[in-house]
C-alpha cells in the first residue's frame, strides 16, 4: 500500500478527493489531516468512515503532532486551509495561521520525512484582479487583494523557496472557483442554491457583474491527480473551468433551475476589495499533460442543485450547526475502540 497524506480532507474539495483517489487507486492507503473547523465536516465522508484505506486525523497544522502523521507517506496533497475570503476580511489572523504557518510546518515536516511528491493546493486569487479582457498564466504577477489570497501567495512562496533551497520536490496548483456536492453553504454557489430552496433573499454584492471560472470540483479532482504523478517539481500549474459567468446572470440561473421567482434577488453592499473577473489560461496544464475540464457549466450546475435537493439532510445539519455533533460521537467512538 501506498500512503498518501490529503490535509483538509473533510472539507470540500478534500473530502471529493478523497472519495476520488480511493476510487481510482485501489492500492492507495489514504491518511486524511484535519482540524475540524467549522468547514471542516464529517459528514461529507460518512460513507467513507468504515473503509479500511481511510483514516482520519483530527489535527491543527500547526501542532508538533504533523511530524508524526507525515511519517511513512510517499505523496502530500496539501488542501486544508481557511478558505473564505469574507471572513479574512474579518479576521485575518486564523489565515495567516493557517496558510502560512501551517503550510511551513507541514512542508518542514515533509521534508525532514523524504516525501517523495507534494502538490500545493493554491489558488487562481494569488494573481488579483482581471479587465474585461485577458487570462491568468502561470507567469502572471502575484498580486492579491484579499488576505484570504495574500495568505494563499505567502504559501506558495514558501512552497517554492523550498523547492529552490531544498529541492523540495513540489508543485503548485492555482484553480478557479469550485462547485459542486458538499461544498459548504457560505461560498456563492451552494448558498444561492440553500437560499432559493428555502425560498429565502439571494444576497449578490454589488452590481453582480463580477464574472468568476467555475469549475467542476470533480474536474479539479482529476487534475490534481494527474499533477501529482505527473506534475514537474518546481513547477506551478493553473486549472481551470469551461466558461466564465457574472454572478447576477449564476443566481438567475439558479432560481430558473429550482423554480424560483427572479425577485428573491437582493442586492447588497459589495465586498471590500472585490476581484472583478478572474479566467484562467491552462494551457500549460493541457499541453504536459492532456488535461481539459470536462463537465459543461449548465449541466455540472444542474447535477449540483440535484445533489442539495437530494441531501437535505446535509444541508440542514450543515446550516443549523448540528455536523457539529456527530464529529464528538465520531470520536467517542473511535476513541473507545481504541482505549
Ligand atoms: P474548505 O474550507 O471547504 O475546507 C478546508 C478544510 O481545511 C476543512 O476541512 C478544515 O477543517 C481544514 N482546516 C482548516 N484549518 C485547518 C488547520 N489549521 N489544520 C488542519 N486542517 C484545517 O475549503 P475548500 O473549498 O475545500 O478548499 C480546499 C483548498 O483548495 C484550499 O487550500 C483552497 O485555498 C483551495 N482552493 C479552493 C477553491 C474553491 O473554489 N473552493 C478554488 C481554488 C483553490
Ligand atoms: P465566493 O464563493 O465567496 O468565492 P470567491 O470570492 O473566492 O471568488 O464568491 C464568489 C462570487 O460571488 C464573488 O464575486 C463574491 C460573490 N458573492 C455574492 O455576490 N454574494 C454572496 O453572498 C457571496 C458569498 C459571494
Amino acid at each position: 500500500m501506498i500512503k498518501v497524506l490529503i490535509t483538509g480532507g473533510a472539507g470540500f474539495i478534500g473530502s471529493n478527493f478523497v472519495r476520488y483517489m480511493l476510487e481510482r487507486h485501489s492500492d492507495y492507503q489514504i491518511v486524511v489531516l484535519d482540524k475540524l473547523t467549522y468547514a471542516g465536516n464529517l459528514l461529507n465522508l460518512k460513507d467513507l468512515l468504515n473503509e479500511p484505506r481511510l483514516t482520519v486525523v483530527r489535527l491543527d497544522l500547526c501542532d508538533p503532532g504533523v511530524a508524526e502523521v507525515v511519517s511513512g507517506c510517499e505523496f502530500v496533497v496539501h488542501l486544508a486551509a481557511e478558505s473564505h475570503v469574507d471572513r479574512s476580511i474579518h479576521d485575518a489572523a486564523v489565515f495567516v495561521r493557517t496558510n502560512v504557518e501551517g503550510t511551513l510546518q507541514l512542508v518542514e515536516c515533509c521534508r525532514r520525512a523524504n516525501v517523495k511528491r507534494y502538490v500545493q493546493v493554491s489558488t487562481d486569487e494569488v494573481y488579483g484582479s482581471l479587465g474585461p479582457r485577458g487570462k491568468f498564466t502561470e507567469t502572471s504577477p502575484i498580486d492579491p487583494s484579499s488576505p484570504y489570497s495574500a495568505s494563499k501567495a505567502a504559501a506558495d512562496m514558501l512552497v517554492q523557496s523550498y523547492f529552490r533551497t531544498h529541492r523540495f520536490p513540489a508543485m503548485i496548483t492555482r484553480c478557479s472557483n469550485n462547485y459542486g456536492p458538499y461544498q459548504f453553504p457560505e461560498k456563492f454557489i451552494p448558498l444561492m442554491i440553500s437560499q432559493a430552496l428555502a425560498n429565502q433573499n439571494l444576497p449578490v454584492y454589488g452590481d453582480g457583474q463580477n464574472v468568476r471560472n467555475w469549475i467542476h470540483v470533480t474536474d479539479h479532482c482529476v487534475a490534481l491527480d494527474l499533477i501529482l504523478h505527473r506534475g514537474r517539481e518546481g513547477q506551478v500549474y493553473n486549472i481551470g473551468g469551461p466558461s466564465e459567468c457574472a454572478n447576477l446572470t449564476l443566481a438567475r440561473r439558479i432560481l430558473e433551475l429550482t423554480n424560483r421567482p427572479k425577485s428573491l434577488i437582493k442586492f447588497v453592499t459589495d465586498r471590500p476589495g472585490h476581484d472583478r473577473r478572474y479566467a484562467i489560461n491552462y494551457g500549460k496544464l493541457k499541453k504536459e499533460m492532456g488535461w481539459e475540464p470536462a463537465i459543461e457549466f449548465e449541466q455540472g450546475l444542474a447535477q449540483t442543485i440535484e445533489w442539495y435537493e437530494g441531501n437535505t439532510v446535509w444541508l440542514e445539519t450543515t446550516k443549523n450547526g448540528e455536523y457539529r455533533e456527530y464529529f464528538k460521537k465520531y470520536y467517542l467512538h473511535t476513541a473507545a475502540e481504541r482505549a
